[in-house]
């Protein structure tokens, strides 16, 4: 089954509730979180957070763009998420292992992010503990953006990998997924299509996240 992760970085943070009341038949909603640094943006920080975690009863998919995200896992999986993933472009590899092995003392499932320049091989020292991938389809940092395609032979190698060595793991992709691409990422493999503006500037939202899924 195919699940549906709404960018809240899309939604109208004036009438948070509506917007996420609007999310509600999706399966998780994602939350992007930027410092400044390891994007050149800026989003939300840890009060939204938990304002978001008490207006909605989906699972919290935080994405981490942050540089060596352990400092702040802990404090991501109090605020309300659900899951968390890091970037294995943020830090050395010992101290993602360490900030996933902080995710999972909290209870929380991790998981880690592609960025479109790192090859598929980088998730390989991961997977196994790991219950999602996520590949990036745009470059980190900003919602609207377009689909990168030649993103999709990654999608499919990961697929393969996770489908000899973690079954269970999910395969998520991010940026510029919409009506006109997401088949291309099932097609591809991916389990998990993450969408800002493609569901937040959808004239009937619900409609739009059942077209997705499909
Ligand atoms: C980009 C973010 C995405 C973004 C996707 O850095 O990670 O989650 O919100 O937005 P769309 O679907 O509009 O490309
Ligand atoms: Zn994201």
């Amino acid at each position: 089954m195919i699940k549906i992760a709404p960018s809240v970085l899309s939604a109208d943070f004036a009438h948070l509730e509506q917007s996420l009341e609007a999310v509600a038949s999706a399966d998780y909603l994602h939350v992007d979180i930027m410092d400044g640094i390891f994007v050149p943006n800026y989003s939300i920080g840890f009060p939204v957070v938990e304002a978001i975690r008490r207006s909605t009863s989906l699972p919290l998919d935080v994405h981490l763009m942050v540089v060596q995200p352990g400092r702040y896992v802990e404090r991501f999986c109090d605020a309300g998420a659900d899951i968390v993933s890091i970037h294995v472009e943020a830090d050395t590899e010992a101290n993602l292992h360490a900030a996933l092995g902080r995710i999972h003392a909290k209870g929380k499932k991790a998981g880690v992010v592609v960025k479109p320049n790192t090859r598929a091989e980088a998730v390989i020292p991961f997977l196994k503990e790991v219950e999602l991938i996520l590949v990036m389809t745009v470059e980190p940092g900003f919602g609207g953006q377009s689909f990168m395609a030649d993103m999709l032979p990654k999608v499919t190698e990961i697929r393969k990998l996770i489908d000899r060595e973690k079954p269970d793991c999910e395969l998520e992709v991010d940026g510029g997924v919409a009506l006109d691409t997401y088949k291309l990422c099932v097609f591809s493999g991916a389990n998990v299509l993450v969408s800002g503006s493609g569901i937040f500037k959808a004239e009937n939202i619900p409609a739009r996240i059942a077209e997705l899924r499909e």
